[in-house]
């Protein structure tokens, strides 16, 4: 898991919370931890979606009612790497319900952190001040580790806090894939049939691992799969499989122009050029195989829609052809984006109120 390998212990008992099944959602989101995909069953991901589409209505018409909804409600953002859209979007979310927001005076760097305090420490504190903490930490599998930090203390009712992950490392980016799933289904309707491509850095691209498990969860054995990136980038070995065993058509490729013209949603990514560090060659080597612009774009089809996660740099061109791009009805980032705040709006919602209110 990425985790610290001097606590063999304390990772095997996480292991076996996650193998209980004690983070899933069961239909219940009040109190939960809210870390990988794997822990929504499709009804709950269902539920996020009409959620959401409850406050994004409410929110058109007059968005004072929900000022109620998290009034006295106190949001932690933990970031250790990052973050504009998912930071922001939940900051936003939880003022709009009428929820405060309490973050570091000087950021994260200036907390204890700075004296060299680990991440479970900093997540218990947390625990004392916060209803819900947003986590964003560089290693995979550190979501599961401070949820687990806190769900000892909630045992002992020393604290009643949630985590909800803003991304581990190169593991997973679990809101992100509830706002990519909710905005295909806006486009779409449903998954149905569709042929959904994803491109770019597969490996370390943490959105792309977290939306192949809502896709599967959501459309099994009804969707195509498509990924395409160089070989050294492509989607774990253990995802691919995950999403074979649930029925899930995948096709691998390295060649872009065999599927693009097939595709009813292109998801494309980053490469992630900090995950490069200790090879600055490799990023220098792979970071221009896909980039997309206006040329590249007319072999979509029409009726085709395209997500990127944002932010884009080269992979998407010039700043000459994002212009381009961004006029194309298709380019989709922008509601994508959009959608984010209210998918974190419903998600902190069913967190903090539970799913009967
Ligand atoms: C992504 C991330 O942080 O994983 N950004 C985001 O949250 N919208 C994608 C990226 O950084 O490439």
């Amino acid at each position: 898991m990425g985790l610290d390998h001097d606590n063999a212990d304390k990772n095997r008992e996480i292991e076996r919370y996650i193998e209980n099944g004690e983070f899933r959602i069961n239909g219940e989101f009040k109190g939960k931890h809210i870390v990988s995909i794997e822990q929504f069953a499709a009804a709950d991901l269902h539920a996020v979606f009409d959620r959401t589409q409850q406050i994004e209505a409410v929110y058109k018409e007059e968005p004072r009612a929900l000022l109620a909804r998290c009034q006295a409600r106190v949001m932690v953002p933990l970031f250790y790497e990052a973050s504009t859209r998912t930071d922001i979007s939940f900051q936003a979310a939880m003022r709009r319900m009428g929820g405060e927001v309490v973050v570091p005076s000087n950021g994260i760097q200036f907390s204890s952190v700075y004296k060299g305090e680990n991440l479970v420490d900093t997540v218990r504190a947390l625990g004392n001040y916060a209803d819900v903490i947003v986590c964003r930490h560089p290693d995979k599998g550190s979501s599961y580790e401070a949820a687990w930090a806190l769900q000892l203390l909630k045992q002992r009712d020393i604290t009643t806090s949630s985590l909800i992950s803003g991304g581990d490392g190169i593991g997973e980016h679990p809101t992100q894939a509830l706002l990519d799933a909710y905005t295909i289904i806006k486009y779409k309707g449903n998954l149905d049939g569709l042929v959904i491509t994803m491109v770019g850095d597969l490996r370390n691209g943490r959105t792309v691992h977290s939306l192949s498990k809502a896709i599967a969860e959501l459309g099994g054995q009804r969707v195509r799969i498509t990924f395409v990136s160089p070989e050294s980038l492509a989607m774990p070995e253990d995802i691919v499989h995950m999403l074979q065993t649930k029925g899930v058509d995948v096709y691998q490729t390295q060649d872009l122009s065999e599927v693009i013209g097939a595709s009813d949603v292109i998801y494309w990514t980053r490469v992630q050029q900090e995950r490069f560090k200790n090879n600055p060659e490799e990023y220098e080597r792979i970071k221009d195989d896909f980039i997309m612009t206006p040329s590249v774009a007319r072999g979509m089809k029409y009726s085709s829609i395209f997500m990127h996660p944002l932010p884009r740099k080269h992979e998407m061109g010039t700043e000459e052809d994002h212009l381009i791009l961004d006029e194309d009805p298709r380019f989709v980032y922008n509601e994508q984006m959009r959608n984010g705040m209210f998918v974190r709006m419903a998600l902190l919602d069913l967190v903090l109120n539970g799913n009967a209110t």
